[in-house]
């Protein structure tokens, strides 16, 4: 699919960052496959990260590269001395719903995963006796807002279990669509769990719950900026990120992607000015009251760089740099890799376990002697260690992070 640059379009206004993109961009044209490591030390070298520091937990929140901070720094100052019109709108809506591949018309800007998942869950209409569906791999971002109307509508929130590691995407459908009973409402469910960074198959699903009628609500806090999506060739009915993880936005980026019959459905949880009003759709969910705009602006950059490095090269350098890793996990007696080794559900996380050391106790060592920063799911006490990698990460530092393990898997934490 071929993504809309809204570049040529913002270089025409008084704005720096978007020129100093087009110059990004420029010098990212050629090359760029997954083992070109003069393209990716180019890209490198757009971020702020220092070489002495491996950054392995994107999954938790991805560093912006200097052009976003820019972006952002720009609109705070403007806004400090010539109060300019804000961020345009129709272009960040374009600009997200062309990198998505989703209709514009259906976006909402919440601050986070958690803000959206709570408007879905919130603005709702649940039916009693019937039940909301969930799994044992959900956020506490994409789980919470389901056991607080729940909890106050004495209404059941039932979990069932994924297989781990899932063998292919056949198994994880059965064990998805095997636990809808006729009382299920609404099946809430991660398109990759922060867990094992499992990729589950939701377009397939989306199917079945529609025959079925019941509501899909996906929680994508990890595939945008990670994954190639497209979102229209599934049609999702609702779809909340945080670009602030793989797309690289400043933090307090939030997306929700509304299906169109639930633009004028949906209860709004914040109410302003047209919350009632249906001839506006989904962006009667946008009616926020003052916020932070300067968000905003790094987010239209962030799209902006990633569109500029294409894709079709951040999908296949993350994977690539994943696989490394993984290899170098599964070539490591002791280690119990959980993430999935099928390519199909694999994304750019990986999840494991050492055996006899205790993940936490790892981490500390980790980030203490070698300033390597990773993630602990401690959550369900699955006590795992998570990996993730994203196109700032060398192939040198996934290598100096394995040789840390191996050392620590022979002689322990010292
Ligand atoms: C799958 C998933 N859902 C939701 C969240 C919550 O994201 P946020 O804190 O941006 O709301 C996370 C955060 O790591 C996550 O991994």
């Amino acid at each position: 699919m071929r993504r809309r640059s809204f570049l040529s379009l913002l270089g025409g206004t008084a704005l720096a960052w978007p020129k100093a993109l087009n110059a990004i961009s420029r010098d990212l044209q050629a090359g760029g496959g997954p083992q070109d490591e003069a393209f990716w030390a180019r890209v490198r070298e757009q971020f702020l990260i220092p070489p002495d520091r491996i950054y392995l937990n994107n999954g938790t929140l991805g560093p912006s590269p200097g052009v976003v901070v820019e972006a952002v720094a720009e609109h705070i100052r403007r806004v400090a001395s010539t109060f300019p019109p804000g961020v345009d709108w129709e272009d960040l809506k374009g600009s997200l719903g062309s990198f998505l591949g989703a209709d514009p018309e259906g976006l909402v800007f919440p601050r986070n995963t958690t803000e959206a998942m709570s408007f879905v869950a919130q603005g709702l209409e649940l039916d009693p006796g019937k039940e909301v569906l969930t799994s044992d791999h959900e956020h506490i971002g994409g789980l919470c807002p389901w056991q607080l109307v729940c909890s106050r509508k004495g209404l059941p929130l039932r979990t069932f279990s994924l297989p781990v590691p899932a063998g292919s995407s056949e198994e994880l459908f059965d064990s998805i669509v095997g636990a809808i009973s006729d009382k299920t409402q609404v099946l809430s469910l991660s398109h990759v769990t922060f867990t094992t960074g499992t990729r589950l198959p939701v377009e397939k699903v989306a199917r079945v719950c529609r025959d079925r009628g019941i509501v899909l609500v996906v929680d994508g806090a990890h595939p945008p900026g990670m994954l190639e999506l497209d979102l229209a060739s599934w049609d999702p009915e609702f779809y909340a990120s945080s670009p602030h993880k793989w797309l690289l936005a400043p933090q307090g980026s939030g997306l929700l992607y509304l299906g169109e019959e639930w633009r004028t459905r949906l209860w709004p949880t914040l109410a302003s000015g047209g919350w009632d009003d249906p001839g506006l759709g989904a962006q009667r969910l946008n009616h926020l009251g003052t916020f932070d705009e300067s968000r905003m602006a790094g987010l239209l950059a962030a799209v902006e760089f990633l569109n500029a490095v294409g894709m079709d090269r951040v999908e296949a350098r993350v994977r690539f740099l994943r696989k490394r890793l993984e290899e170098g996990l599964r070539g490591m007696p002791g280690v119990e890799v959980v993430s999935p080794a099928d390519e199909d559900l694999a994304t750019g996380m990986v999840s494991f376990a050492l055996d006899g050391v205790d993940s936490l106790a790892l981490q500390r060592h980790l980030a203490r002697s070698a300033k390597v920063r990773t993630r602990v799911i401690s959550e369900y006490d699955y006590g795992w260690m998570r990996l993730s990698t994203h196109i700032y990460n060398l192939p040198g530092e996934v290598d100096r992070g394995l040789e840390l393990l191996d050392d620590v898997r022979r002689n322990g934490l010292s």
